[in-house]
């Protein structure tokens, strides 16, 4: 069986310390970072842009997994590349003409990716699903950290893991309330990439919540 891949999320670590927030997730064994960028538009809160991106890779040598919640991602796309993201996601519901960003990105030599938001069925972006590298289910409304998972939203995990079974050839990330007991329900649902920002940022021991969110505890 694959293992599990643990994206810890520093939105939920302290801004005035994120090298060492970076730092911590190598430390517990991750092996991803998720860096979620806002715009305040497409969602109403604000994080960072790409300078942050350049300034942390250096702190890192974990794949960067950058989530764009902004309005325009296809302006973006090239800034972030060359800022050390590994992944690009981006949001269908921001996109009209998301097969050409998810192709652009790769265009960049990074793995292209695609989020949906709660609200939006997986029907709107199967036709995309042959040109991904990396699908991310939302499982709460993006903007926040430590909200309550919309556990429906797992619906949608089982329907991308059975489409996924006629040829198409992308990773399954959830994103939102995912802590051991919902990652355990992810993970039966087909999930390949588990994001976690307050469940890791909160745990006395990192590297023990790593393992219980893979499954691995005990
Ligand atoms: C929410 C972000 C998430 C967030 C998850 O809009 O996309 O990555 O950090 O936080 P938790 O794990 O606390 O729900
Ligand atoms: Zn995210």
């Amino acid at each position: 069986m694959k293992k599990t891949v643990i994206a810890p999320s520093i939105l939920s670590a302290d801004f005035s310390n994120l090298a060492e927030a970076v730092v911590s997730i190598d430390a517990a064994g991750a092996g991803w970072v998720h860096l979620d960028v806002m715009d305040g538009n497409f969602v109403p809160n604000l994080t960072f842009g790409p300078k942050m991106v350049a300034d942390l890779r250096p702190y890192s040598s974990a794949i960067f997994d950058v989530h764009l919640m902004v309005s325009s991602p296809g302006a973006l796309i090239a800034e972030f590349a060359a800022a050390g993201a590994d992944y690009i996601t981006f949001h269908a519901e921001a996109a009209v003409h998301s097969h050409r960003i998810l192709g652009a990105i790769k265009d960049l030599g990074k793995k292209a990716g695609i989020s949906i938001v709660p609200a939006t069925p997986v029907g709107a972006i199967e036709p995309l699903l042959p040109f991904a590298d990396l699908v991310l289910v939302m499982t709460v409304n993006p903007g926040f950290g430590g909200q309550r998972i919309i556990y429906q939203c797992f619906d949608k995990v089982r329907a991308l893991a059975r489409l996924r079974e006629t040829g198409a050839d992308y990773l399954i990330s959830v994103d939102g309330g995912i802590n051991p007991e919902t990652a355990a329900l992810a993970r039966a649902a087909g999930a390949d990439v588990l994001v976690a920002g307050s469940a890791f940022f909160s745990a006395a021991d990192k590297t023990a919540l790593v393992q219980q969110l893979r499954g691995n505890a005990e």
